[in-house]
């Protein structure tokens, strides 16, 4: 990576399981004494846990916060304290939570420039297939005139398992028993997380600023079994698709609705948990990013990209405050 990484402390919702690392590696035992200067635990002996959570994502002598705590995807907390607490502390951040982003992207992008830090979300929307840092990269020369994608893997998995014959209510607890799913998955059902999903692809692609009252959604749980094998016999792929498109006068128009797919067309073929997004452009037509779109390893490994990013991102940041002092100097 050309740098070192530290974890310096771990810290979850209960706030009682706060880990030090020796820099060799994590100490799982909950461990409530640091290196003498570090952190002064004995300040946030007793309290709810999420008082202690700020206190520690405040206080901890740490140059990044990789957040990924369990949040309500509907209004982003505690996942949206947790992002303002570390920007607020002068700590870069990284988030796998959607709602943050979906629901305060600019205020926290915001926060972010006046604190001099960086804020990154790539695991917000396709766990760590790279579709935000491809479309900021590659999108820099080109007009994206749109989208369409399949962003739900736990939507896509089912759809794909009422084909082979299972029911409706079987085919949700294999994905959640294979970790698809959230906790309550009526979010990926009924279409909830691609709306949030299609919201930060919209905002960053197409610099749209849409809430959640401009994305229409309809997820899949009124589809049948019998509907989709139908289709699928027809030639048809019932997919939950999650798009958006520029309108002629330059605003955004944005939805979530389970559509019955051609086969040929670039999202029929998308199965299980795979998530893919076809962009539209103006110079390249259509362009394609697949890949995982869910799971822990997945999800983890956004984050450490996210990490990477903002070292390169920081990285820069010093140099060009350097090279400045350098050409007052000359
Ligand atoms: N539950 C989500 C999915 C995981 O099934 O795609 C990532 O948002």
């Amino acid at each position: 990576l050309g740098f070192a990484l530290r974890v310096v402390a771990i810290t979850d919702l209960r706030a009682g399981s706060l880990v030090r690392t020796d820099g060799d590696g994590i100490d799982l035992a909950p461990l409530l004494a640091v290196a003498p200067g570090e952190l002064d635990f004995s300040a946030m002996d007793g309290g709810d846990a999420e008082p202690r959570n700020e206190w520690v994502i405040r206080e901890v002598p740490a140059d990044i916060v990789a957040e990924a705590t369990f949040t309500n995807p509907m209004d982003g907390e505690p996942a949206l304290s947790h992002v303002r607490w570390a920007i607020e502390a002068g700590k870069h951040v990284c988030t796998t939570n959607k709602g943050p982003v979906a629901l305060h992207c600019r205020s926290l992008r915001e926060l972010a420039r006046r604190h001099g830090v960086c804020f990154e979300f790539e695991g917000t929307v396709m766990s760590g297939t790279p579709v935000l840092r491809t479309a900021r990269r590659m999108f820099g020369g080109l007009a994206v005139t749109g989208f369409e994608g399949v962003l739900n893997g736990t939507s896509n998995y089912v759809l794909g398992r009422l084909e082979s014959g299972l029911s409706f209510a079987d085919a949700v607890a294999e994905a959640q028993a294979l970790g698809y799913a959230e906790a309550d998955p009526t979010a990926d059902i009924e279409g909830y997380d691609v709306q949030l999903k299609v919201m930060i692809l919209a905002n960053e692609v197409l610099g749209a600023g849409l809430t959640r009252a401009d994305v229409p959604c309809t997820g899949i749980s009124a589809l049948t079994a019998e509907d989709v094998r139908r289709a699928a016999a027809e030639g048809l792929r019932w997919k939950l698709v999650g798009s958006a498109a520029r309108r002629p006068d330059g605003t955004v128009e944005a939805r979530v609705a389970p559509v019955a797919l051609p086969d040929g067309h670039p999202l029929a073929g998308v199965t299980g948990p795979v998530n893919t997004v076809a962009f539209h452009t103006d110079l390249l037509g259509t362009v394609t990013v697949g890949g995982p779109g869910a799971g822990r390893v997945e999800t983890a490994y956004a984050l450490l990209s996210d990490v990477i990013g903002i070292h390169e991102q920081s990285g820069r940041a010093v140099a060009g405050a350097k090279s400045l002092q350098e050409a007052h100097r000359g």
